[in-house]
């Protein structure tokens, strides 16, 4: 007799964030409290600030949360939180908040690795179920292609790039049977990492050390337009599955393992600011923006010389020609039956532009989460926990903060 409105929690980063989702599928308030203006000043998050941040945030963020939901303590049939992984002392926070609750309210604890939170942003909209449950349809409708096309779980998994600014992950994820129906424990195989920097770190290192502002994915989204993506010739290293076998428990069959390094583009990106002499420009840029209040990519963008522009289009060109190069050749190898894209960088339009071109040639449904549910939100952390909710999977009271939990 559960219901399954569900307050979820995320604090693994720099954005305070609660929100209740009902049975996984619909968002009753999603609330995220940016820390962006706190640690823009460093280029990056500064854990000690970020965790004083939450601490302030938290319980403001949760009360808007219900009250946006029209939903009370009471009402609540869970509480879920991130768990990892993330910045330590930044998921305490959560933790301790969620811990605290769901004890005084003696409501069930539920436990979120950030990870699958991101991959269930992508499912909480239904994209794919909705095309599934078309396709059902178009299957009742003509018999005779029943036997060709059996339901999701024949076809295949979803192979599920996570990329933001902590992480660069392939998964097969094999989760849901049946449109809307609470779904059967998460199956998910770890098939891709990147070795060093995530890729939305190398649009933040790269934007910081161009003058740009943070976080930099956005800028260069902006920016990128204007520049020729040809300009710039990048190259990616193969990197060999043996290397990194023995660091890799998950990678059963490292000849099927994809691996991705974004550390190298950033190094090249500084060597051609230093052959091509661009330091007096990058630093007039920065000392402009600095005395703009809340700067944007548009303020930047007259700032910007040719040579410039043409350099961000091409760093983005390749780190998404990158991304997609790899995805796609995982997804055929796995025989995945759909491409799900979640992250922040997942808001970056060249990439879902030219994911969106490769899945149509090739046949196979994509899906992203929308432009707020691809950063980080809560909502894709309740929706996880609604499996979980069903199959009464709990946490113990013992729950504390583990910063590399992997997926
Ligand atoms: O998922 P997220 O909010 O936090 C992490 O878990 O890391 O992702 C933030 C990252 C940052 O690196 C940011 O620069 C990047 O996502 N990002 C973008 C865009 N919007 C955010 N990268 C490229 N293009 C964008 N439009
Ligand atoms: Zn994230």
């Amino acid at each position: 007799n559960t219901g399954g409105l569900i307050l979820g929690i995320e604090s693994s980063c720099d954005e305070t964030a609660a929100a209740v989702v009902l049975c996984g599928s619909e968002t009753l308030s999603n609330v995220v409290a940016s820390q962006i203006a706190i640690h823009s000043p460093y280029g990056g998050v500064v854990p000690e600030l970020a965790s004083r941040e939450h601490l302030r945030n938290i319980l403001p963020v949760v009360r808007a949360a219900l009250r946006e939901a029209g939903a009370t303590y009471n009402d609540l049939d869970a509480i879920a939180v991130t768990e990892g992984p993330g910045l330590a002392g930044a998921l305490l926070v959560g933790i301790t908040f969620a811990k605290s609750l769901a004890f005084a309210l003696n409501k069930p604890l539920i436990a979120v690795n950030h990870l699958e939170g991101h991959i269930h942003a992508v499912l909480l909209e239904q994209k794919m179920l909705e095309e599934q449950e078309k396709r059902k349809d178009n299957e009742l409708s003509s018999p005779a292609d029943r036997s060709s096309s059996a339901g999701w779980e024949a076809e295949g998994p979803a192979l599920c790039l996570v990329v933001s600014g902590g992480h660069t992950h392939l998964y097969l994820y094999r989760q849901f049977e049946g449109a809307g129906g609470p779904s059967t424990p998460a199956a998910s195989k770890n098939v891709g990492r990147t070795v060093d920097d995530a890729a939305g770190e190398a649009f933040d290192k790269v934007a910081k050390l161009l003058g740009l502002g943070y976080p930099g994915g956005p800028w260069i989204d902006a920016l990128a337009p204007h520049g020729n993506p040809h300009a710039v010739p990048f190259s990616f290293a193969q990197i060999k599955a043996k290397v990194h076998r023995k660091n890799d428990p998950n990678a059963l069959d490292p000849s099927r393992m994809t691996y991705f390094s974004f550390s190298g583009i950033k190094t090249a990106v500084l060597r051609h600011t230093q052959v091509h002499e661009m330091a007096a420009g990058i630093e007039a840029r920065r000392a402009a923006l600095a005395v703009i209040s809340d700067p944007k990519p548009s303020d930047a963008l007259p700032l910007c010389d040719q040579s410039t522009l043409d350099l961000v289009a091409s760093f983005q060109r390749a780190v998404v020609d990158d991304l997609r190069r790899k995805t796609f050749r995982a997804a055929e190898a796995f025989g995945a039956a759909t491409v799900l894209v979640s992250g922040g960088v997942a808001a970056n339009r060249e990439l879902r532009v030219r994911f969106t071109a490769e899945a149509a040639e090739r046949g196979l449904p994509i899906a992203f989460p929308s432009l707020t549910l691809s950063t980080d939100n809560a909502a894709m952390i309740a929706a996880a926990a609604w499996p979980k909710l069903v199959a009464r999977d709990f946490a113990p009271e013992t729950l504390t903060a583990v910063p590399s939990l992997a997926l």
